[in-house]
């Protein structure tokens, strides 16, 4: 019998997580009968549709069609709909990736009709609370059945959870295997001629509430950024819960006026790796970010006072610069006088990673 594995995605980052491991199930045709859910979590066509394109996803099986709204209405629409869609049709394993509120809701739902789940990118831990991402994070690594961990951290802080250790593997990162299988093809991406950018140049993505939510942190941030494009032209895809707020504050007009900065739309994600691979340096909120621009080798300064990705400071040319303007012209300074990190690509990011889950899956399989 063929395992029947309903794979969740929702938001951005989900769509490169489960790429890999779409194309590594169709390696196994006797094996698998894959389903990709898509909650409907991001629905912009730049949020979602043209990272299906780009990354040769299947159109998702099932769109749930959940949409925005606040934690509890997100988190609840996805519940039901996935009671519903489980109810329907029995599955034998569910995949969530990452940390967003589609991957807690799925991996509830899943739990509670005794359907094994699989966390792909598990025991992730910023220590902060306060962050949606690791309510999500505890939430759905206390409930599922196999633990798919990036690095040796996440493995320490499961166990130190009591997660027991038949429960745990370090598989390497999913999210790579898709860089490294787009990387070149993303050489090709124009959007250096559409924007017209010169050689040099920074990449700004923000997007964590507690960043864009508060008027007096994004103004601290933004007077940073002010300085920096004085220096170095900066690129800024600008997420759609960042243009709400900076049209909120009344940010908006005057940041169009900022001659070395160009605002743009959210980018897909070939633009996106282009940017990462050719800036001088990447200033993010971003937690995918970090881990791609430390294979890239791309300095990053991460605007947040904590991450969940020790090992891209350990071992990749991330640094935490928090959101005191003082602390990010200092790093960013750093970096313009050619101080930035160089790094090292932590063990497994490989583009091995689908293919260890696929490995271990086979080996569920054959228990059942
Ligand atoms: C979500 C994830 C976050 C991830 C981020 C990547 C949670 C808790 N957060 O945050 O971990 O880093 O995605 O982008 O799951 N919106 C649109 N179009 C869209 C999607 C969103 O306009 O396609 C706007 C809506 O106004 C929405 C707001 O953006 O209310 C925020 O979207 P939401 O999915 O709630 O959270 P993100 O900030 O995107």
């Amino acid at each position: 019998m063929k395992l029947r594995i309903i794979n969740v995605v929702g938001a951005r980052p989900n769509f490169m997580k489960i790429a890999p491991l779409m194309l590594e199930y169709q390696k196994h045709p006797a094996e698998f009968a894959p389903v990709l859910v898509h909650t409907g979590q991001h629905y912009d066509d730049n949020m979602s549709k043209l990272f299906f394109d780009q990354l040769h996803l299947p159109k998702p099986d099932v769109y749930l069609g959940v949409g925005s709204g606040s934690h509890a209405e997100q988190t609840g629409k996805v519940m039901v709909e996935m009671e519903k869609l489980l109810g329907a049709a029995p599955a034998d394993l569910v995949v969530v990736v990452g940390d967003v509120n589609s991957t807690m809701a799925a991996t509830i739902v899943a739990a509670k009709l005794c359907i094994p789940v699989a966390h792909v990118e598990a025991g992730l831990r910023s220590f902060d609370r306060t962050m949606p991402e690791e309510i999500n994070r505890l939430v759905t690594d206390a409930l599922a059945d196999y633990c798919f961990t990036t690095s040796p951290d996440a493995d320490e802080n499961l166990r130190r959870e009591g997660v027991p250790a038949e429960k745990i593997a370090f598989v390497g990162n999913v999210m790579i295997d898709t860089l490294l299988g787009l990387k070149e093809v993303s050489q090709q991406s124009d959007i250096s001629r559409r924007l017209g950018l010169n050689a040099e140049f920074g990449f700004v993505t923000l997007h964590r509430p507690s960043n864009v939510d508060s008027k007096e942190i994004l103004a601290e941030i933004l007077s940073a950024l002010d300085v920096v494009q004085k220096k170095l032209p900066l690129v800024f895809p600008v997420h759609p819960r960042t243009v709400n707020r900076l049209k909120q504050f009344g940010r908006w007009d005057e940041l169009q006026r900022w001659t070395n900065l160009k605002l743009v739309e959210p980018v897909g994600y070939l633009d996106s790796l282009w940017l990462m691979a050719n800036a001088k340096l990447v200033l993010t909120d971003s937690g995918g970010m970090q881990e791609e621009t430390t294979v890239l080798g791309t300095p990053c300064l991460t605007i947040r006072e904590n991450t969940e990705r020790p090992i891209t400071i350990t071992e990749g040319t991330n640094t935490l610069v928090g959101t005191s303007h003082a602390k990010i012209v200092a790093e960013a300074n750093r970096v313009l006088e050619g101080h930035g990190k160089k790094g090292r690509i932590p063990k497994f990011w490989d583009g091995k990673a689908a293919e260890r889950i696929v490995h271990r899956l086979l080996e569920h399989r054959s228990k059942r």
